[in-house]
Order: structure tokens, then C-alpha cells, then sequence
């Protein structure tokens, strides 16, 4: 091979290999080093999605202890302390009943929807002082003997009737009874008191954690917040849901 030809061969070799260079950068460019004077290379650009936390439930908002709050929990373990607690906001909700004013009217707007679908509510027990609930625990006691009246009546200072967020509702034809939750009325209540705050406080096969037996009559207001997180989770006491 002359000098000539050799010269020709290697320029050859040479263009071959930049062309093969050139081409596998341009298909595998090298990371960007560079640090964007603007945009930090630890922040992800603008355009890109951030995972969004989702909001947790604060199951410490209101208090489960003190008797003015929405959320106080009381039971078979648990009274009110003081004793004898009476709220200070009672109104009126019909039927010579009272509630707490903020329960009140979350009760009237909620007679008011059931209305629109031709339902009626009757409020028929709200508020009763520790007093009252002596009486009626007593009654039931006499009626039924104890352990049927313990079933189904607080005794005085463990009734959720004295917090005054509590009403027993009749309509359909059924009062404070068993076949309230069979009626077109009950059935509404079941699905969409949770709307207006109100939880069934003593649901179906919930006797041994509530210590009552199924009130589908008894509504307790909580607030739309709870209630709604309870619907949503699928946790029907309040006992399940604070964990006590
Ligand atoms: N019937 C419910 C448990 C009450 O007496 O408060
Ligand atoms: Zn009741």
C-alpha cells in the first residue's frame, strides 16, 4: 500500500469513528452537571406533579371529656362530670322539646329535608336533666326490672340526653319503637342524618361496645365533620372511633 493510500485509510477510519461518536451522543446525551442558576437541581421543576398529602382526620379538634363540647363521649363507664351538668344554650325544637341551639339547628334543617320528601319527623325526647332521667330510669326499672332496664336507659348522669345533643325522633307511624327503623322514615334517617351532623348513637349489633341496645330513634349531634368522617370510614360509634 503506498504512503497515499495509507493516509486515505486512516482519514477514513477517523470520519467513521466521529460519525459513530456523534451519533450515540445525540441519541444518549450526557446528564446536565450544569447547576440552574435559577431553579436549584434539588427542586423539581414547576410543571411536574407533587404528591398532595391527604388531610388526616384530628380526632383532637373538640374534646370527648368536657360536657359543653360536641364530641363529649358519655356511656356506661363514663358520666359527666360535674354530676348534674346542664347546658347553658337549650332551645326549643318543637314539640315542647329542647336541644343545645347548635344541634337545634341542625335538627330543623334536617326535619326541613325530610320534609321535602314528604317525610315527617316528630322530635318526641330531647334534653333531660339529671333529674328527669332519675325519673325515667326508675320508671323503667319498676316496668321492665333491671337488667331489661339497663339494656335500654342511662342511668341519671350517663345519659347523652343531658348533654342536650340528643333527641329521640318517631314519624312513619312508630314513636320511640323498634319498628321506627322499618318505616320510610327511619330508613331516611339510617342513610342521611350524617348530612346534618347527627350520628344513630346506638346502632344494630353494637350492644356490647355501646352497652345499649339498637335505638334506630336515638340521634346524637357531632357535627358534620365527624359524622361524615364516620360515614366515610365506615365506623359507627363513638367508642370504636376514639378508641376507648
Ligand atoms: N335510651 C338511652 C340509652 C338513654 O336513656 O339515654
Ligand atoms: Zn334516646
Amino acid at each position: 500500500m503506498t504512503k497515499r493510500h495509507q493516509t486515505f485509510v486512516i482519514l477514513f477510519i477517523l470520519i467513521i469513528v466521529c460519525a459513530t461518536v456523534v451519533l450515540l451522543l445525540r441519541k444518549n446525551p450526557p446528564e446536565q452537571t450544569q447547576t440552574n442558576p435559577i431553579h436549584s437541581n434539588t427542586t423539581a421543576p414547576d410543571n411536574v406533579d407533587k404528591p398532595v398529602a391527604k388531610p388526616v382526620f384530628d380526632k383532637t379538634t373538640h374534646s370527648i371529656n368536657d360536657p359543653q363540647s360536641i364530641w363529649i363521649i358519655v356511656n356506661k363507664q363514663r358520666s359527666f362530670d360535674p354530676i348534674t351538668y346542664t347546658p347553658q344554650d337549650l332551645v326549643s325544637v318543637g314539640n315542647g322539646q329542647q336541644m343545645r341551639q347548635e344541634a337545634a339547628n341542625a335538627l330543623t334543617k334536617m326535619l326541613k329535608a325530610a320534609s321535602a320528601e314528604n317525610l315527617t319527623l316528630q322530635p318526641m325526647s330531647g334534653y333531660r336533666s339529671y333529674q328527669t332521667q332519675q325519673v325515667v330510669y326508675a320508671r323503667e326499672v319498676e316496668t321492665y326490672g333491671q337488667t331489661v332496664a339497663d339494656t335500654q336507659s342511662a342511668k341519671p348522669g350517663h345519659s347523652e340526653h343531658q348533654t342536650g345533643l340528643s333527641i329521640d325522633i318517631g314519624g312513619g307511624g312508630c314513636g320511640i319503637e323498634d319498628c321506627f327503623g322499618n318505616t320510610a322514615e327511619g330508613k331516611w334517617v339510617a342513610a342521611n342524618a350524617y348530612k346534618f351532623g347527627f350520628i344513630v348513637r346506638y346502632p344494630e349489633s353494637k350492644d356490647q361496645i355501646t352497652g345499649y341496645r339498637y335505638e334506630p330513634w336515638h340521634i346524637r349531634y357531632v357535627g358534620k365533620e365527624l359524622a361524615s368522617e364516620m360515614k366515610k370510614t365506615n365506623i359507627q360509634t363513638l367508642e370504636e372511633f376514639f378508641g376507648i
